[in-house]
């Protein structure tokens, strides 16, 4: 199985650029079954989840090719052939190609979504949403089925602002009959992101980036072509990176204004940060802070970047708290971290993280995606050798990040 390695203690010093976002990128994957036109998508990172989605989507007809960042997608011959469950049950965004299919083929049988493992990650909203949306919907045999002659709009509130649910019902309903209203919607920026790719096509989407989101049926949409925002959450992994290592780093085309809440906490702790024409420059910093972070929706602290920012938390001079608010079980991670030194206690849905004055090399092993990428970076700060096992979950959601760290002087190789 392949590893990464990395020999602790080398600054890093130089830029990195920063992919298309993943969870842009997939729903919008999904979207682009919508049409039989061609859809041509630009700055798509080459991803182990994006394959995934590729090869999902090539199982019910659709034709796909990546090429250096730009994926080609022609849905013209779709049909409602058997999804393996080894496929959608890698990821989370499978769940994505009911909304997308049910407009295209009246019916979808899709086995269950999976994803990280990172607690209990319920699909009620999902159902209900395309239950009000007039499709029948039930789950037999470890596959939801889900039936629709035509979908028709409706008036949905979400209990929590689901991203994958709204996501689903903005692709569900742009070709349904009538309006659909989704309030207390996701306001990520891969939300409007989403939107912006289904106006391309043709759509009518308004208000995406508040919580109410009205979706005006259309009868037909059109090929486009698309460039995915940057990644917010692959940025805010190099800032961290960079900062505790006591480096200076350009990471080129992070958007700062997505990053507002990291940029903040992060200052907080005392890493030195400035907005460049490139993006974002983090230059060396003496000592962190400790922080009391509370995971929160957008444009709150990302849970996604919680994992990340620990490894620099147990380095910081007195105890910092995390609470996570999004996901039941995100602390997977910790075990890794606490062989190499860290002290970390987790609670139910927080920790509570005592700072160290150092971590030590050790093996550990990525059990998801922000989890790994955080073994990562604390074993560029660690003394000795880290070996990071199940580097399959980093390669899902980082395009090459040993190469990247590898670029900026870090000592970090790909073995197996
Ligand atoms: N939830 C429900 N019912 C639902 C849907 C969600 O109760 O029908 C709950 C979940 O159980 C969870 C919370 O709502 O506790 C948040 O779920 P949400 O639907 O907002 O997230 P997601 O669409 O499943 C996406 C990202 C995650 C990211 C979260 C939160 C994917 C593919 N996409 O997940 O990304 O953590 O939003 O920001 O997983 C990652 O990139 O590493 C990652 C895990």
């Amino acid at each position: 199985m392949d590893t990464i390695v990395v020999q602790g203690g080398t600054r890093l010093v130089g830029s990195i650029g920063v992919e298309g976002a993943k969870n842009a990128v997939l729903p919008i994957i999904a979207a682009s079954l919508l049409t039989g036109d061609e859809v041509k998508l630009t700055n798509v990172p080459a991803l182990e989840d994006v394959r995934t989605m590729m090869g999902l989507v090539e199982c019910i007809g659709a034709k796909t090719r990546l090429d250096r960042g730009l994926l080609y997608i022609k849905a013209d011959q779709l049909s409602p052939s058997e999804i393996p469950s080894s496929l959608a049950t890698k990821i989370r965004y499978s769940i994505h190609l009911t909304g997308a299919l049910l407009p295209r083929l009246g019916k979808v049988r899709l086995p269950l979504p999976g994803g990280c493992v990172i607690g209990n990650r319920r699909i009620d909203l999902h159902l209900r949403a395309l239950t009000l949306l007039g499709a029948r919907v039930r789950i037999m045999k470890g596959c939801l089925v889900a039936e629709a002659k035509k979908l028709n709009g409706a008036d949905i509130h979400l209990r929590f602002p689901s991203i994958g649910a709204t996501e689903n019902i903005m692709i569900a309903a742009c070709l349904a009959h009538g309006t659909t209203t989704i309030r207390n919607a996701a306001k990520e920026p891969e939300i409007v992101d989403l939107a912006k790719f289904i106006n391309s096509m043709g759509g009518h989407i308004d208000g995406a980036g508040s919580d109410t989101i009205t979706i005006y049926g259309v009868d037909k949409l059109v090929g486009s072509c698309h460039t995915v925002i940057p990644d917010r959450i692959e940025a805010g992994t190099y800032m961290v990176a960079t900062a505790i290592t006591n480096g200076d780093v350009i990471i080129r085309g992070a958007r700062p204004n997505h990053l507002d809440s990291v940029i903040e906490k992060l200052r907080c702790a005392g890493v030195m940060i400035n907005k460049t024409e490139e993006g974002l420059r983090v230059t060396p910093t003496d000592e962190f802070r400790p922080l009391k972070i509370v995971t929160e929706v957008y444009p709150g602290f990302p849970t996604d970047m919680q994992p990340i920012i620990t490894p620099l938390l147990s380095l910081a001079r007195g105890q910092s708290t995390i609470k996570e608010t999004i996901f039941d079980s995100r602390f997977t991670h910790v075990a890794g971290l606490t062989a190499m030194g860290a002290d970390i206690r987790v609670g139910r849905r927080s920790a509570t993280i005592t700072g160290v004055c150092g971590l030590t090399g050790a093996e550990v092993v990525a059990t998801d995606i922000r989890g790994g990428a955080a073994l990562v970076i604390a074993g560029l700060v660690a003394t000795g050798q880290t070996t990071i096992s199940n580097i399959y979950e980093i390669d899902r959601g980082y395009e090459r990040m040993d190469a990247k760290l590898t670029s900026v002087g870090a000592r970090i190789a790909r073995t197996g």
